[in-house]
């Protein structure tokens, strides 16, 4: 008996211990039992608490007048699934008529606390089926990525969303991106986090980095090309778009447009050109744009407003040809000049890191969600990297990258540094290769080898 009370005080200890150090491990081993258990057992009461069940059906009352029985309950939403995951539980309710996804999405709040969840958001499956997803920990806290994600051309496992689900960067369904957020909130790691994602991938980068170079530089082995300051930001961009050019040249030349041609053969954008012949898709990653938006003599705004013409014109047209755009920036609203905002409208994907005021917040929601604005507003300072992100359905959702140091960053970018295409377009801004072990020699002083 003494040796039973032991055992059970120690698993109870390693219980608690792993639950303060270890959330994930303690989920996986004890959380996932213990709130499956909770969540079954509670499940009518605490919907009924919660006003999510809907009275007896009037044939089912007459029935029970009938057969002269005891007046039936009311009712909770059916469970179709409950699925334990890494992170949570998902369970998928079919709904009782009367209710709708609002009337569960308004009780989110209520359902975490009734059954002990860290978080609980709920969606719209399909008609009368809602998803509703817990998390059992603060997965945001640390952040780990899974090991099985999904891979598919064009698509980066960028960061993990509150409620346990990986959140993807599509560049074939969101092609140009705009992240925000001051200084320090966690811009250039995420940036960092999406040149690691895409460079396995078959994909040419193109970075400009106007912070003379100390993010992406340390990256260049995977460059295919790179601009450290404004006036190589333009020949660079200028370059793009006559690469932009070629590459509807070709498109032109394929189409062949005549009768015997089958629909779903002409070609409007490169992925419907055949893969030997399809142009390699370009990512173009800017980082502090301001930067290159900002002048102090007429030359430079001459310069200012080419660049911008030039973003403005991959924006626009840079898709069909396999240019995507990711730019990074503290504030990206009108105080910047004409065109910026003409350009902003082009980026479909926002992200928004730790903004220090609304107006900040309202250059990337503002014409999207009023409550994502609120949300970035309110990240707190010292969680740095969390950020509210845009999703293709306009909802938004609270993410954050994993903490990629440059020096994890780097072997990535060398380990893949074979799959760099040479753009001929681009070719004069390709980092010199003699130049990148002076770039790497800081690097290993000043980052700690982890990975
Ligand atoms: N996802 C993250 N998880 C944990 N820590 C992070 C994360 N992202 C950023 N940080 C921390 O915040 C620091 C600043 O991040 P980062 O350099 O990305 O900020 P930034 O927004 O680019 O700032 P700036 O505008 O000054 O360039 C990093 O050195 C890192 O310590
Ligand atoms: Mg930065």
């Amino acid at each position: 008996m003494t040796w039973f009370m032991v055992a059970v005080v120690v698993v109870v200890a390693a219980a608690g211990l792993l639950r303060w150090r270890r959330p994930a491990w303690y989920w996986l081993t004890f959380g996932v039992i213990l709130a499956t258990l909770r969540v079954l057992v509670r499940y009518g009461s605490v919907m009924d608490a919660c006003g999510l069940t809907v009275m007896p059906s009037r044939w089912r009352l007459a029935l029970a007048r009938v057969t002269n029985r005891p007046v039936p309950e009311s009712r909770p939403p059916r469970i179709l699934r409950l699925r334990p995951t890494r992170t949570g539980l998902v369970l998928r309710l079919k709904l009782r008529p009367g209710q709708d996804a609002f009337d569960v999405a308004a009780a989110t709040d209520r359902l975490r606390h009734s059954f002990g969840m860290y978080g609980v958001t709920s969606r719209e499956v399909r008609s009368g089926v809602v998803e509703v997803r817990m998390t059992g920990y603060d997965v945001l806290k640390r952040v780990q990525m899974p090991a099985k994600l999904d891979r598919a051309p064009m698509r980066v496992p960028v960061a993990l969303r509150e409620d346990g689900s990986v959140h993807y960067r599509d560049y074939r369904a969101v092609p140009h991106g705009l992240t925000l957020g001051a200084t320090e909130s966690g811009k250039s790691v995420y940036q960092r986090n999406l040149v690691a994602g895409l460079a396995s991938h078959d994909v040419a980068l193109v970075g400009i980095d106007c912070k003379q170079g100390v993010e992406l530089f340390p990256l260049a082995r995977r460059f295919s090309a790179l601009a450290d300051n404004p006036d190589t930001a333009l020949e660079l961009l200028e370059a793009l778009v006559s690469h932009m050019e070629e590459v509807y040249q070709l498109i032109r030349t394929e189409q062949r447009i005549s009768v015997a041609v089958p629909d779903a053969e002409i070609a409007a954008d490169i992925w419907d050109l055949p893969e030997d012949i399809r142009p390699v898709p370009v990512v173009v990653l800017v980082d502090e744009v301001a930067e290159l938006a900002l002048f102090a003599t007429k030359e430079e705004e001459k310069r200012r407003d080419r660049i911008i013409t030039a973003l403005v014109r991959l924006a626009q047209l840079g898709r069909a040809a396999g240019i995507y755009l990711e730019i990074c920036g503290q504030r990206f609203g009108s105080e910047l000049g004409k065109g910026i905002t003409m350009l902003r409208a082009q980026l479909t994907g926002r992200t928004a890191h730790r903004v220090n005021d609304e107006t900040s917040a309202n250059m990337a929601f503002g014409d999207i969600s009023p409550d994502a604005v609120l949300a970035a507003i309110q990240i707190p300072a010292e969680t740095r990297g969390v950020a509210i992100a845009g999703d293709s359905t306009g909802g938004w959702h609270r993410i954050r990258a994993p903490h990629t140091s440059l020096r994890q960053a780097v072997n990535i970018c060398n380990k893949h540094a074979d799959r760099t295409p040479d753009l001929p377009a681009l070719a004069p801004y390709r980092p010199a290769a003699a130049a990148l072990p002076s770039a790497r020699v800081p690097l290993s002083k000043t980052a700690p080898a982890t990975a």
